[in-house]
């Protein structure tokens, strides 16, 4: 037998997705999931007619690889609507399998081996794994809990980590907000700092932003290709698996430069060819909805979010107000059964004693230690699987 190993060093520098995980055990045992971020109700009906009218009508063959015409019109029409940008349907959009195939796209698009990628951590736990598959190495910026002027905490970074990070081998930072797992949305001054650094540095930004219109407290989304000298060197990511509660079509796009747009449609049509044809016609009638719906989705997620907190305070977590999308990190440490007791054991045991999964901190962490005090809770659930989570999370408190 050859000793030769039969899988590539690339795939031994990650492991399986521990939210999956998770999310298996709690079908297992029957537990309340509040663990991966899927939505547990319906798609807007609208949605869903547009895209059974799409198949009977036909849009059933391989669409133009970038995206349709009629989705990529109404992906241009929605960002000057919504932040005043000038998008071209022609040269600047690609349309990829989810924002998760535009990522992985993107940086490998992008990157080169040798160069760095700044991340901030916590993580959405595709990074990492992605710099990595695209030949570059991730170079990690903490957000920590700080504290705000108005007596809050919020999930922020030391600017002179940033600055730091900053060097000739850098090539791209991730900008994820509103932020999976802390809910942090980057205010005015962290996105100011982060283009000045950029721009000064030659430096590229990934955005993903995909959760841009589930914000609260009339916070406003910033995209940071509208910051100055940031739209030639932004590669804006969003989709329609969060705002239109479709994760399972897979609808994802990129805004970006010509020349890099160009380079993503080469990788994109070798990596899938394109995504599902009559999902991207009903993705068009959904971008076209009116501001009712997205004010809509933003109440509801704020009511969902207020309920969680506080069942979460009174089950004895620390929990951080998320600013935007819709997780919540609460701090478990008032709750551990032993001195030692980590993430992952009181997850597992969340799961088996009370009937609630949740993701272990330690999974949006490099260092995994810095993560240990934390679970994270999603809340895009119906109010009476939040009120069985609450049941089971209160039970014996009074
Ligand atoms: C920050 C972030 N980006 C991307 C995704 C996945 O997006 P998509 O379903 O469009 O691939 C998720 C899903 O949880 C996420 O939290």
């Amino acid at each position: 037998m050859s000793s030769i190993a039969r899988t590539s060093i690339r795939t031994q520098q990650f492991t399986e997705s521990v939210i999956r995980e998770m999310t298996r055990v709690a079908r297992a045992t029957g537990a309340v999931n509040l663990s991966q971020g899927l939505p547990d109700f319906s798609a807007p009906e609208a949605v869903k007619e547009a895209a059974v009218r799409a198949i009977r009508e036909d849009y059933n063959q391989y669409a133009i690889t970038w995206g349709t015409p009629n989705l990529r019109n109404a992906i241009s029409g929605h960002y000057k609507r919504w932040y005043e940008m000038d998008v071209d349907p022609e040269k600047n959009i690609v349309v990829c399998c989810g924002a998760t195939e535009c990522m992985i796209a993107t940086l490998m698009a992008i990157c080169n081996p040798g160069d760095e990628v700044i991340i901030f951590e916590p993580f959405y736990e595709n990074y990492g794994p992605d710099s990595w598959l695209s030949g570059a190495t991730p170079h990690i910026v903490t957000l920590a809990p700080s504290p705000t002027a108005s007596g809050g905490v919020t999930w922020a970074f030391d600017p002179d980590e940033l600055r730091k990070a900053f060097n000739p081998k850098t090539k791209a930072i991730i900008v994820n907000t509103p932020h999976n797992p802390t809910g942090h949305v980057f205010t005015q001054a962290e996105m100011s700092l982060i283009a000045e650094l950029c721009v000064h540095h030659n430096v590229l930004a990934v955005t993903d932003e995909i959760y841009e219109f589930i914000i609260y407290d009339n916070r406003q989304h910033i995209p940071i290709a509208t910051l100055p000298g940031m739209a030639d060197r932004t590669i804006t990511i969003s989709g329609l698996s969060k705002t239109f509660s479709v994760t399972g079509w897979r609808l994802g796009y990129c805004v970006a430069p010509p020349d890099i747009t160009n380079a993503i449609r080469k990788v994109h049509d070798f990596l899938t060819v394109g995504a599902p044809h009559p999902l991207q016609e009903a993705g068009a009638a959904a971008l076209n909805m009116g501001r009712d719906y997205f004010a809509g989705l933003r109440s509801e997620y704020d009511h969902k979010r207020l309920f969680l907190l506080d069942v979460l305070k009174r089950a004895g977590f620390a929990p951080t107000d998320p600013e935007g999308a819709y997780y919540i990190m609460a701090d478990f440490s008032a709750l551990r059964r032993t001195p030692n007791e980590d993430d992952v054991t009181f997850g597992m045991r969340l799961i088996k004693e009370v009937g609630v999964a949740t993701v272990p901190g330690s999974s949006f962490f490099w260092d995994r230690s810095r993560g240990s005090n934390f679970v994270r809770f999603a809340y895009c659930k119906r109010d009476e699987t939040l009120q069985a989570a609450a049941e089971k999370l209160l039970k014996g408190k009074g």
